[in-house]
């Protein structure tokens, strides 16, 4: 089995950044591709801080660090992707851009190129088959912080070859992650789970159960979760959630995946959470403060 040296990544956002950090840590030359130097700009800062904060606590000597940093290149054109031995697709949850990609990239790559997307929602397949490589095609779904969550759910379709599956949970594992397997339905497990729980936590504050924080506190302190759902959609971003639950709806037709007219009306309103300043809460403030969304 060819060891995976060289990482592609598409997307330095909260996602691909993340995974870029974990990918060059853990010793691949890694390239990551986003559409503007300004985006990447701030995708490359977030990496060195994380990576600072990993020294800083004892977990990282400086020179691994340093070496990580000096393994990571930004990158506009796609075509510096063209001889990666795995590219991980993490761009925003819309299946026509990843496909554009996806077929460029498909033109572009040698046959051993495994190409992997990180999408919470969409299904595998349904990239794959834009593609002449959906034997060499599967889900690597990661979680938010990357860096610092263990988990990866390795997603094989029907086209998926043994051979890839493989490579790709080995790759999974050597990133230092907890694989799991996963068949390719929309959501995988973790999704398929949490999103209904998230949605229900924006229809309770909706329908006035009870205010932000409270529900919030509710959960961490009854449930035992390590925080709330509102302060977990703010950190996920409340346009992904969005853009997830509109097509797990889809896919489903089960009204527990419906987006809540709030979410949508503050996805309008630019508030997404932490990436944007504001979500349920306003992160201006230390401790955040819950926003007036006018309940
Ligand atoms: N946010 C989460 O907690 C989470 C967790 C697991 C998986 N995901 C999935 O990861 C993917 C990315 O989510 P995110 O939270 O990082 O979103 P994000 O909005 O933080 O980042 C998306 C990035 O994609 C970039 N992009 C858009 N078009 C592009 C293109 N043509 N080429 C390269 N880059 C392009 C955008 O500029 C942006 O930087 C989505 O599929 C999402 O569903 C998100």
């Amino acid at each position: 089995m060819a060891e995976i040296k060289k990482v592609g990544v598409l997307g330095c956002g909260l996602m691909g950044s993340g995974i870029a950090q974990v990918a060059a840590t853990a010793g691949c030359t890694t390239v990551v591709r986003d559409v503007s130097d300004a985006v990447m700009a701030k995708g490359k800062a977030g990496i060195a801080k994380s990576l600072d904060k990993f020294v800083e606590k004892g977990k990282l000597p400086a020179a691994d660090r340093d070496a990580a940093l000096a393994r990571l290149s930004y990158v506009t054109d796609v075509s510096a992707l063209k001889d990666c031995d795995i590219i991980i697709e993490a761009v925003t949850e819309d299946l026509d851009l990843k496909n554009d990609l996806w077929k460029e990239l498909d033109a572009l790559c040698p046959a051993h190129t495994i190409f992997a997307s990180n999408t919470s929602s969409l299904t595998i397949a349904a990239m794959a088959s834009a593609t002449a490589r959906a034997d060499r095609f599967v889900g690597l779904h990661f979680f938010n912080p990357v860096p610092l969550m263990q988990l990866v759910e390795v997603v094989r379709t029907v086209t998926t070859s043994p051979a890839t599956f493989d490579r790709a949970m080995a790759f999974a594992k050597s990133l230092g992650k907890e694989a799991v397997a996963a068949k390719d339905n929309s959501g995988f497990i973790v999704n398929l789970l949490l999103v209904p729980y998230l949605l229900d936590a924006i229809r309770a504050l909706e329908h006035g159960v009870a205010s932000t924080v409270d529900i919030d506190n509710a959960m961490k302190l009854g449930c035992g979760y390590p925080m709330g759902p509102l302060t977990l959609l703010d950190f996920v971003g409340n346009d992904t959630t969005y853009k997830i639950a509109e097509i797990m709806f889809t896919e489903y037709r089960e009204t527990r995946y419906a987006p809540p007219p709030l979410l949508k009306r503050m996805v309008m309103a630019g508030l997404y959470g932490r990436k944007s300043g504001k979500g349920f809460y306003d992160y201006a403030a230390n401790p955040p403060v819950p926003v007036d969304l006018g309940l």
